[in-house]
């Protein structure tokens, strides 16, 4: 088997050259609405969620080309997602993906309604790429599994809590919460969305990848919080301290550094236990989980 770094790079040329192809071309009106949307996608992200939903359609002997469409579907969300969290009314960011957010370049009316576009461009790529092979049941459940990581009971209503919690002392209960809506609903939904592509999915081992990736979607955000703290700017491309700045809820302010680093290690230990049904198929996503704890941005 090639090694992770090359199967990385190889993820992610194909959900990049997917995510061209869907996204509306810039010379098409309204112009500025898909300039800005090409703007935000096509900025140098790490493509953890489409790296992990092929790394599991594989994982369920799918093939590349089948898994590009769901692959942009959750890229796009997330783009969205961060588009919305940079807002001024949000973390008020001015820097990412190493360049100016997309408020600071487009203006904020239209970073509004580029995450809006984006959002339901994601719905239309799983609804109509011809490419998705598997039964129609399952392309429904697909859709529902986005939906529903990415609305008021996933990523927006963990943003939510996030944004309620400024200033506020959460317990170790709360913060899981919130982490595991805000981060941790959109991976877990990356890694089914890659299983649901399969033509017949066995439950008991979609149940052992769901709760894989439920453990590495909090680990994904603890992380996220440990490198606010230790990193730089111009490595993280976002502006480093933004949490403290903004006195955000996070797991170093709650347990310090060193029990967040526990923590992210123990959420690590129980994924990988999760993977114990499955033999050699599942080397890539025993890779993820190591990257997720280790990465550097
Ligand atoms: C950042 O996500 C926001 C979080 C949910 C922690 P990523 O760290 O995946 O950001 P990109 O996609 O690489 O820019
Ligand atoms: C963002 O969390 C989670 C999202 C749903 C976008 P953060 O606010 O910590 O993400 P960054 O650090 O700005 O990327
Ligand atoms: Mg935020
Ligand atoms: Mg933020
Ligand atoms: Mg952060």
């Amino acid at each position: 088997m090639v090694d992770f770094s090359k199967q990385i790079q190889v993820y992610q040329k194909s959900v990049e050259m997917a995510l061209d192809f869907w996204l509306p071309k810039p010379s098409v009106d309204p112009k500025n609405l898909h300039e800005a949307m090409r703007y935000s996608v096509l900025a140098e992200g790490k493509r953890i969620r489409p790296i992990l939903l092929y790394a599991t359609g594989q994982a369920f002997d799918v093939e590349l080309n089948n898994l590009n469409g769901p692959a942009c579907a959750v890229e796009i969300i997330h783009a969205y997602s961060l588009i919305h969290d940079d807002l001024p009314s949000m973390d008020n960011d001015d820097l990412r993906r190493g360049k100016p957010t997309c408020h600071k370049a487009f203006g904020e009316a239209t970073a509004i309604l580029a995450g809006d576009a984006l959002q339901t461009l994601a719905f239309q790529i799983l609804a109509s790429d011809p490419e998705i092979k598997t039964n129609n049941a399952q392309r429904l459940k697909m859709i529902e599994t986005l939906a529903l990581a990415s609305g008021s009971n996933g990523m927006a209503g963990g943003q939510a809590i996030d944004l309620a919690s400024v200033g506020i002392k959460l317990n170790i209960e709360e913060l899981e919460n919130m982490h595991s809506h805000k981060t941790g609903a959109l991976i877990r939904a990356s890694a089914e969305m890659g299983a649901l592509s399969a033509k017949h999915i066995n439950s008991e081992l979609f149940a052992c990848i769901s709760d894989y990736a439920k453990y590495i979607g909090i680990a994904f955000q603890i992380k996220d919080d440990i490198l606010d703290i230790e990193s730089d700017t111009s490595t993280l491309g976002k502006p480093q301290g933004s949490d403290l700045a903004l006195n955000k809820p996070t797991y170093p302010n709650l347990l310090g550094l060193d029990g967040s680093k526990e923590m992210a290690n123990k959420l690590h230990q129980k994924a990988i236990k999760c993977l114990d049904v499955f033999d050699e198929k599942a080397k890539m996503l025993r890779e993820i989980a190591n990257y997720i704890i280790n990465r550097s941005k």
